[in-house]
């Protein structure tokens, strides 16, 4: 027996990139993992990867921006399994991306709905999923945020504002269910390589975050899916409320220090 049998584990965005690898990552330890995702076609294909391994995978076709569809999913979810363990915000609408720019330059719908895509979603997820942590008195959640909800933004306005409700979500949740055995954690990435960063990053912006890290290079799916491990397990029992940078240091960084590394290591002196 594993350390997540009987573990019931349900993750948004399941079906691609971050979530994708937390599932696989539950599923080998042994959980019931549940993906939520919109994505009719990658949904079956990896619940039939798990399976293959004799992992528990359910693929419920669910698009979480739609209270009906998550509070059917947790229906079901409590019907068939009667508890949840571990809820994993992770789905987010990235194709908003693409048009999200500066203040002047993003239109008000895309905000709004950049606002209901990324944590509006994780919002009714939370409240959907909390009556059963409670009953049962335990559950972790953990949501992904973002290095864009931490520091102000060139770009992606709306996104950031997004990410920032997340972390501001998950300290509330965390102070309000903590005594009833509900923590919440939330993660924030810089750059992880995903299918989202694929299509609306480029290669400049990738260097532009490297050379801002502190670590060599930027983070691929399994670095955050460990870290969602760890939030849910006990050998995280004492963090809630949390926000852990998973970002190869950016944020704990000066922002001069990209421009002043390249100088002392001979680099060509500043100029204005
Ligand atoms: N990749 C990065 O560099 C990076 C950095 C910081 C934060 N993040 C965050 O990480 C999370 C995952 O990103 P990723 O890069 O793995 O993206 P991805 O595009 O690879 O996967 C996202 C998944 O979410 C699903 N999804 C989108 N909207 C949905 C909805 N309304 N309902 C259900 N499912 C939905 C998609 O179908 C997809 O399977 C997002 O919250 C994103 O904001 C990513």
């Amino acid at each position: 027996m594993s350390e997540m049998t009987g573990r019931v584990v349900v993750i948004t965005g399941g079906a691609n990139g971050m979530g994708e690898a937390t599932a696989h990552t539950f599923a080998r330890a042994g959980a019931t993992v549940v993906i939520a995702d919109l994505d009719t076609e990658r949904s079956p294909l990896v619940e039939a990867e798990i399976r293959e391994y004799g992992g528990d995978a359910h693929a419920i076709v669910t698009d979480v921006r739609e209270r009906d569809q998550v509070d059917a999913l947790v229906r079901q979810v409590g019907e068939r399994w009667g508890r949840v363990d571990v809820l994993h915000n992770n789905a987010a609408s990235l194709e908003l991306t693409a048009a999200d720019r500066g203040v002047l330059d993003t239109a008000p719908e895309l905000f709004l709905d950049t606002l209901r895509g990324n944590v509006y979603s994780m919002f009714v997820m939370t409240r959907a999923a909390l009556p059963l942590m409670l009953e049962q008195g335990s559950g972790s959640i953990v949501n992904i945020a973002s290095l864009s909800g931490l520091s102000g933004e060139m770009q992606l306005t709306s996104y950031g504002v997004s990410k920032a409700a997340v972390i501001q979500l998950t300290r509330s949740t965390a102070v309000q269910f903590g005594k009833r055995g509900v923590r919440c954690n939330a993660i924030a990435p810089a750059v992880v390589k995903t299918r989202n960063v694929e299509t609306y990053g480029t290669p400049e912006g990738e260097i532009i975050y490297r050379r801002a890290m502190a670590a060599p290079d930027v983070a691929v799916p399994q670095d955050v899916a460990d870290v969602v491990y760890f939030l849910a397990t006990p050998a995280s029992r004492m963090i809630t409320g949390h926000v852990l940078s998973v970002d190869g240091g950016i944020h704990a960084s000066q922002p001069i220090n990209a421009d002043y590394r390249t100088w002392l290591e001979g680099g060509p002196a500043p100029t204005d």
